[in-house]
């Protein structure tokens, strides 16, 4: 069978890492991939969100199954155009990701499904979101409904930061059409966690779930980003807990998308808040993304012992039932490698040299996330999360360790990584 996958980041590295391996691969196709993606199929040069040409190109090279990565080209309806002329697809088709593609659409089924999640607010008006923030005080959150690459969400310590937020998107318009509405929420602690299932319209098959580092710096200080770096198993995620996300959240999301006429299939992650009480843990639904997160789909990959092709073909053509997956009882801790300026303008063009001995280092396995070929045997940089350094080890520290290690083997000027990848974890093994 002939492969495509779209996406060009860390996370389609590892999908391709995996599919390439399959036997059902014949060949492996990724738009437009990445210099280390090249490594493992050929790379097409169409943007993932270049709808009419990714269609245009699977039925001329007669690809048999084609694997979405990212969120933009599911809520523009790929999966759906693909269908529509008879080729397979990983993913949801537009109207089921807009579980991801608007957080209002997303809240109001929690609430008419009984799904726990934070109180909210949905506005278009400033005047009444700044009222409604005056009411409910601070901490609180802001979040614009549409897709803002990550950035979209304040969590506000304070009402004027709260009420400056509502400013940026409703009044300065800063997200575009994504900010035309809000979502104001509770503000919720505890511990995050990244869920994720395999869904066919009907069945919902957990995988692992995994944590991921938002802040830019060391101490989860900074900006928030894409994710700095990810590890797997998230110990805070109990045989206990998953079992309760499970029959809490996402079977009842499952049915509730069915019932509503917008049956999902592809992965659905959810992004969780853990509280932890007397009477056990209970998870609450942050957000929920109609894709694999990134870097989680690089631990999860590593981790992943079974066959990805014929697992993801069950969840375009609804086959999940009765399916299994294997995974390594391995921790896998991937660290993430940004270029200096990330998340704000990332320095692009800068050569990255040890990338042959940083792969060399046991256990490890080196995605590309944003690199482009620069000729002559030259990796460079192209853009703000360059690398994910991705490692199994028998203990969370092991792999860190490892990880590390491999770091270390890299010779590239103008990139940095967070060195506490796993901290949390790590003292829970202490
Ligand atoms: P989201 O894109 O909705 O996951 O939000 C991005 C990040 O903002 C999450 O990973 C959380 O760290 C934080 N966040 C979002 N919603 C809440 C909430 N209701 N309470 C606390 N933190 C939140
Ligand atoms: N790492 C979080 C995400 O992919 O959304």
């Amino acid at each position: 069978m002939k492969v495509l996958v779209v996406g060009s980041g860390g996370r389609e590295h590892a999908l391709c890492w995996k599919l390439a391996a399959s036997p059902l691969c014949d060949k492996l196709y990724c738009a437009p991939g990445n210099a280390g993606i090249a490594a493992v199929a050929e790379c097409v040069a169409i943007a993932a969100d270049d709808i009419e040409e990714l269609v245009r190109f699977a039925r001329e090279a007669g690809i048999g199954f084609v694997v979405v990565g990212p969120e933009a080209p599911l809520v523009g309806g790929l999966v759906d155009r693909l269908e529509s002329i008879g080729i397979k697809a990983f993913g949801p088709s537009a109207a089921a990701a807009a579980l991801e593609g608007s957080k209002g659409f997303m809240k109001d089924l929690c609430a008419r499904h009984n799904i726990p999640t934070a109180g909210y607010g949905r506005f278009s008006d400033a005047g009444a979101a700044r009222a409604y923030v005056v009411l409910k005080g601070a901490p609180i959150v802001v979040k614009a409904d549409g897709l803002a690459a990550g950035k979209g969400v304040t969590v506000a310590q304070t009402v004027e930061e709260a009420l400056a937020a509502i400013d940026e998107i409703l009044v300065s318009g800063r997200f575009g059409t994504a900010g035309a509405e809000l979502v104001i929420e509770e503000f919720m602690a505890g511990e995050e966690a990244s869920f994720f299932a395999l869904v066919d319209g009907e069945t919902a098959l957990p995988l692992v779930a995994a944590q991921d580092h938002k802040a830019v710096f060391d101490g989860d200080k900074g900006p928030n980003t894409g994710g700095m770096g990810a590890y797997s198993p998230a110990p805070v995620v109990t045989p206990e807990l998953t079992a309760q996300v499970m029959e809490r959240i996402i079977r009842p999301t499952v049915r509730a998308m069915t019932a509503e006429g917008r049956p999902f299939k592809g992965v659905l992650f959810a992004g969780l808040m853990i509280t932890t009480t007397e009477g056990g843990a209970e998870a609450r639904l942050l957000e929920y993304n109609t894709r694999f997160g990134d870097p989680e789909c690089q631990v999860l990959m590593k981790r992943l012992k079974s066959d990805l092709l014929p697992l993801l073909l069950a969840s375009a053509e609804g086959r999940l039932a009765g399916m299994t997956t294997e995974w390594s009882d391995d921790v896998a801790l991937c660290v993430v490698m940004a270029a200096e300026g990330y998340p704000g303008e990332p320095k692009k063009g800068g050569e990255i040299k040890g990338l042959a001995e940083a792969g060399a280092a046991g256990g490890v396995t080196v995605f590309h996330a944003a690199t482009k070929d620069g000729g002559g045997g030259k990796i460079l940089a192209n853009g703000g999360r360059v690398l994910g350094v991705t490692a199994l080890g028998g203990s969370v520290r092991a792999a860190q360790e490892r990880a590390y290690t491999a770091v270390d083997r890299l010779d590239w000027a103008g990139g940095f990584c967070r060195r506490d990848i796993g901290w949390r974890a790590v003292a829970r093994e202490a």
